[in-house]
Formats: C-alpha cells, sequence, structure tokens
C-alpha cells in the first residue's frame, strides 16, 4: 500500500486550543472538519499522547485557530512539535480570548467549541465538537494541509493521523532519501533551497520552528 495516497485526502493547518486549568495550550492538528450545519458541529483527532487531549478531556472545551499561508511557521513548530507537558507554548504566540478561549491572533479564522461527543481509536479521540462561537481573524487565504507540505515543506511528526514512518515509503523517496541532505533534528523540515546549506548565514534559522542552524543534521 502506498500510504501517501492519503496525503490527497484534503485537510487544514489548525491550532487546537484549551485551557489546563491555569494556562492555556494547544497543538497543531490537520484533522479538523464540519460534520453538521444545523447545528454546526466539527470533529477534530487528537492522539492519546497529546497534553492537549487531557486537557479537552477534563475541560469539555476546545477552540480551533485556522491558520493561513501568511501564518509564522514557528508557530507550527512550537505547537505541532513541542509538548505543553514541557513548555508554555502560548508565551512565545499572541492570543485573544473569546468566549474565554485562546485564539492565536496570527490565524485568519476561529471557532469555539464545547464537546459533546467523542469515540476513542486505539490512538487518538475523535471529538465531536458543537460550535458555540466563530468569525473571520483576517481575509488571508486558510493554510491547507497540501501548502504546508509543498510549499513551507513541513512534515508531519508521529502524533498526527497522517504520519507516514520510513516503512512506508515509496521506492521513489527511498531513492530520494539516499541523496546528501540537511534536515532539522528538531521539526524534521528538509533544507531544499538552492544555496548550498554550507553557504547559508550563521544566523540561519529553520523556518518552521526556528532553532538555529547549527541543529541541522547532514543525512546521507
Ligand atoms: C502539520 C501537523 C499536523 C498535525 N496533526 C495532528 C492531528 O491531527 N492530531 C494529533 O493528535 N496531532 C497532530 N499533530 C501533532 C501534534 O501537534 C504534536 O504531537 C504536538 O506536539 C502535541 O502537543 P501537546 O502534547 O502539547 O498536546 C500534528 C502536527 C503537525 C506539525
Amino acid at each position: 500500500m502506498n500510504q501517501k495516497a492519503l496525503w490527497n485526502l484534503s485537510y487544514g493547518v489548525y491550532i487546537v486550543s484549551v485551557w489546563d486549568g491555569e494556562r492555556p495550550t494547544g497543538c497543531v492538528v490537520n484533522s479538523a472538519m464540519q460534520i453538521t450545519a444545523e447545528p454546526a458541529t466539527v470533529a477534530i483527532s487528537v492522539h492519546h499522547d497529546n497534553y492537549t487531549n487531557g486537557c479537552i478531556e477534563k475541560t469539555g472545551r476546545f477552540a480551533i485557530t485556522v491558520l493561513s499561508e501568511k501564518t509564522e511557521p514557528s508557530i507550527i513548530g512550537t505547537f505541532g512539535f513541542q509538548t505543553g507537558k514541557e513548555i508554555n507554548k502560548f508565551d512565545s504566540v499572541k492570543y485573544d480570548l473569546k468566549n474565554d478561549m485562546p485564539i492565536v491572533k496570527d490565524g485568519c479564522a476561529y471557532l469555539v467549541c464545547e464537546v459533546i461527543n467523542k469515540m476513542e481509536t486505539s490512538t487518538h479521540t475523535v471529538f465531536l465538537g458543537k460550535v458555540l462561537d466563530a468569525d473571520f481573524i483576517s481575509d488571508e487565504e486558510p493554510m491547507t494541509y497540501s501548502y504546508y507540505h509543498k510549499v513551507i515543506k513541513g512534515k508531519s511528526p508521529k502524533n498526527a493521523p497522517t504520519y507516514i514512518g520510513v516503512e512506508n515509503e515509496t521506492e521513489e523517496n527511498k531513492l530520494k532519501e539516499k541523496r546528501a541532505k540537511y534536515v532539522c533534528s528538531i521539526c524534521g523540515y528538509e533544507y531544499t533551497g538552492d544555496i548550498p546549506f554550507e553557504d547559508l548565514p550563521e544566523d540561519y534559522v529553520c523556518p518552521v520552528c526556528g532553532q538555529p542552524k547549527s541543529v541541522f543534521v547532514k543525512k546521507e
């Protein structure tokens, strides 16, 4: 099976945010979709190991910020590759409160939801949320998952439902893997620019997670 065919399913890129009791936190998800219009409901799929999962479980609420093509990619680095168990993600990201829920300012729309049902899978909880409030934040284009992969060259970490392990790579991709390349050891971003990686200035930072050039590792 070529599991990459599943990447042809279309998604967006979102921040699911929540309170942990004292502070706001959250994570990146691609798995958010509208389920019904009347009443407006949406579903999200959140990995059992994500700190965000337990916070949604406890509070019964979550918000979704729809990221745009202009959203600072380091927000995806912070929310998608680090855990709220260890850092306060909203320390470095500006947010507003809507219906008391934290909404990332650098997005194009938001939804505030109340959990009305959930379904367990072996790895993820699917939360069904009734939409209590929603509005635009800006008129920028929403970021699609395809844009994230093709333009930002972002990767999906293990807890994303769309994660593909090396064993599922196609033969063509396995050959590409053999070429020398530089990869960010923090978020997995692969440098593909025209300037040889070695010639980049020392103040070059990973465009996804904002970490310095020194964290990149050469892969053969
Ligand atoms: C582009 C992208 C899409 C992701 N989609 C999902 C998703 O749909 N569900 C999920 O559980 N994790 C997803 N993740 C992974 C979580 O965002 C990541 O594991 C995060 O570090 C969890 O943070 P937390 O422990 O603070 O909740 C995604 C990450 C990225 C970068």
